[in-house]
């Protein structure tokens, strides 16, 4: 076409992406460049402004590695990660889901543990927590034989991969339900993290007054044949970026009670900490997702 106004524009790139073959393709770019141009005449994006834009979209790929992907911290930063999640599950959206992001640390093959034991694999200071977590259906039911891999940061907010001071694979563990659904172990209580802020998010951050931390918590991925595969965190409800969070992950479905404990208790030193939590599971593929990193 030749374009004689610029409000021509818009009716002309749509029409363009009206010709593409694939029917799902074709609806994303139609709705792509509805959103886009209207963007673009909303804000009235400068030049400069687009120069800028077009910089910090090559930066995310420069700064994105085998070991780091600033995209999808970009994305995260931004809510999109979780509403994707969201619109996802829990009957498209309409229900509460247990189900919430990977992030970037779940690793392959991780020590199988029997319930009642420990996934602390080398001295790791902080307070004990004692977990009971329990998996079920959408009718309450217990899944028994589902295999529950549990990771989760240290109590100063590392994970053994980014930490030399910890053995290999501490703090992470995979465990089977119970009969009743269920899987018991020891660990540290996780502490909240801050995102890398050396790229571009972190610039985003600073310019927003934003502070960089995740709130504290576990991390479970659910697999059992039937249903689909659950991938969850739970988070800390004393927290002090409980309502914060950085990554817009925390929902009320997925927010546990760390219960403080003061009492004393033969294999514990006070303080220590109790959770109990349930997962719910929704009918769909059991799929493992591809491991983040080695
Ligand atoms: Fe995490």
């Amino acid at each position: 076409m030749i374009i004689e106004r610029q409000d021509q524009l818009t009716d002309g790139a749509l029409a363009v992406m009206e010709q593409t073959s694939d029917a799902r393709l074709r609806e994303i770019m139609v709705s792509l460049i509805r959103h886009l141009h209207g963007f673009v005449r909303d804000v009235r994006l400068t030049e400069a402004e687009f120069r800028d834009a077009a910089a910090i979209l090559a930066e995310l790929g420069q700064q994105t590695t085998d070991s780091h992907n600033e995209v999808v911290l970009m994305a995260g930063s931004l809510g999109v990660s979780s509403l994707v999640c969201l619109i996802n599950n829990g009957d498209a959206g309409t229900t509460e889901t247990s189900q919430s992001l990977l992030g970037p640390f779940w690793r392959l093959n991780s020590p199988k543990v029997e319930n009642g034991g420990s996934i602390v694999r080398s001295d790791t200071p902080g307070p004990a927590v004692f977990v009971a977590l329990r998996v079920v259906d959408r009718q309450s039911r217990p899944i028994a034989g589902a295999e529950v891999d549990i990771w989760h940061s240290s109590p100063v907010g590392l994970y053994e991969n980014q930490d030399p001071d910890q053995a290999e694979m501490n703090l992470r563990g995979k465990f089977t339900t119970d009969e009743d659904g269920r899987i018991w172990f020891r660990s540290v209580k996780p502490a909240g993290y801050p995102i890398p802020t050396d790229g571009v998010v972190g610039r985003l951050l600073a310019a927003q007054g934003r502070h960089p931390f995740r709130p504290a918590h576990i991390h479970a991925l659910v697999f059992k044949e039937g249903y689909k595969t659950l991938t969850s965190q739970v988070y800390a409800d004393d927290d002090p970026h409980l309502e914060t969070d950085v990554q817009f992950g925390v929902t009320q479905a997925l927010v546990g009670r760390f219960e403080r404990h003061d009492e004393p208790r033969a294999e514990a030193d006070p303080p220590w900490y109790s959770l109990a939590y349930t997962f719910v599971m929704e009918p769909g593929e059991a799929r493992l997702p591809r491991p983040p990193i080695r």
